[in-house]
């Protein structure tokens, strides 16, 4: 499973790839603005400056909603760099301009995916991530990690080549549970990227060893 990191902060993405476990980033218009980076130029820095941090993959949003204008941006953004994948909303206007940007060779991740019918939709224009929103499928009473499954298994009666991209994560159970039924990568914040790592038994464990140890060094000194 992939590890992309979904924010725009810089230093978060930093602490990330400092840990060695990142693949990708994933942004979005939201997280932009949260940064305080408005405008297209303010945008295309930032995503330079991502990937200038990361090995490869950053997702940058497309803000046009028709097609030519989702392409001519998704263009403009793939020229920032070779790591960037285009990211482009599962509408009408969407699909046309995923089969367009795909056939230059554009990597694309089809976002806002509520829906089996979505995926398959991206998955037939050639769309290289798909990501489905789980959080906010929760959110409604709906379970998100049900919809990963489905498409896991849609894609693989159909060896589609799509990969499937878990977002909109909250916790890190929700991490684990991707992980089980078989989505390609997960895009986590990076509270839940760290939470992985922590167990009480294992900061019990480690005060123990660490204590028997400095007894060991009192006998040795008395
Ligand atoms: C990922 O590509 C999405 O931008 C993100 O995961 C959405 O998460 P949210 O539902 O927490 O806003």
């Amino acid at each position: 499973m992939q590890f992309f990191i979904d924010t725009a902060s810089l230093d978060e993405i930093k602490e990330a790839q400092d840990l060695g476990v990142l693949d990708g980033v994933t942004t979005n218009p939201s997280l932009m603005a949260k940064e305080g980076i408005s405008g297209e130029q303010e945008c295309m820095d930032h995503y330079k400056k991502i990937c200038d941090i990361v090995d490869d993959k950053v997702s940058a949003e497309v803000i046009a909603t028709d097609y030519d204008n989702m392409i001519k941006e998704g263009e403009k953004y793939a020229a920032i760099d070779d790591k960037i994948v285009v990211k482009i909303p599962i509408i009408k206007e969407g699909v046309k301009a995923i089969k367009y940007l795909t056939s230059k060779g554009i990597r694309v991740n089809t976002t806002l995916i509520f829906s089996a019918g979505q995926a398959i939709i991206a998955a037939k224009a050639g769309a290289t991530y798909i990501s489905p929103f789980i959080g906010r499928l929760d959110d409604i009473s709906r379970d998100g990690v049900d919809l990963i499954a489905q498409i896991v298994n849609i894609y693989d009666n159909y060896d589609f080549e799509t990969e499937v991209l878990a977002a909109s994560i909250r916790h890190p159970m929700h991490i684990v549970q991707c992980a089980e039924v078989g989505a390609d990568v997960c895009t986590c914040p990076l509270s839940s990227i760290l939470a992985l790592i922590n167990h009480p038994l294992t900061d019990n464990g480690l005060a123990k060893f660490l204590a028997d140890y400095n007894k060991t060094l009192e006998v040795e000194s008395a």
